[in-house]
């Protein structure tokens, strides 16, 4: 089952919304596999958003995810990667659509509320940054048969 990495971001955490978009994500149906409230590091930081290297905002970006702690998370489902995006809504909260975590919650693009991979191999390369084999868990959801 394809995996993908998503993480609430400092000004997420700091709005009390961690609670509200993980529900989202478990109404959706995906399968929660790992997650952790954590401080990111300069290192880490630098690592995780190296390919923004040369843009002019990425100072900006990597003071701000290590301004506080971040929710990162490991969720698991059928295109998790394509639906966790949609779910997300556009990088700047103005174009993101009502309905979407960042049209409902965003409200200035630097501080867009959540990160998730955008493709196969950044969602790869992006769990094994945030976490060790160890930290993530295989289980089965057991049937419903005993919810009445
Ligand atoms: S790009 O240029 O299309 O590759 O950039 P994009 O994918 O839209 O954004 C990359 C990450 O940078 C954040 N971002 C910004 N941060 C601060 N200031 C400005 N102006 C800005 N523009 C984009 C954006 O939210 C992306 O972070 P993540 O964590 O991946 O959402």
């Amino acid at each position: 089952m394809e995996k993908t990495f998503l993480m609430v971001k400092p000004d997420g955490v700091q709005r009390n919304l961690i609670g509200e978009i993980t529900g989202r994500f478990e109404r959706k149906g995906f399968k929660l596999a790992g997650a952790k409230l954590m401080s990111i590091s300069e290192e880490l930081a630098q690592e995780h958003y190296g390919e923004h290297k040369e843009k002019p905002f990425f100072g900006e970006l990597v003071e701000f995810i290590t301004s506080g702690p971040v929710f990162a998370m490991v969720w698991e489902g059928e295109d998790v990667i394509a639906a966790a995006r949609q779910m997300m809504g556009a990088t700047k909260p103005s174009d993101a659509a009502p309905g979407t975590i960042r049209g409902d919650f965003g409200m200035i693009v630097g501080k867009n509320v959540i990160h998730g991979s955008d493709s196969k191999e950044s969602a790869e390369r992006e769990i094994s940054l945030f976490f060790n084999e160890g930290e993530l868990v295989d289980y089965q959801k057991d049937s419903l048969a005993w919810v009445y």
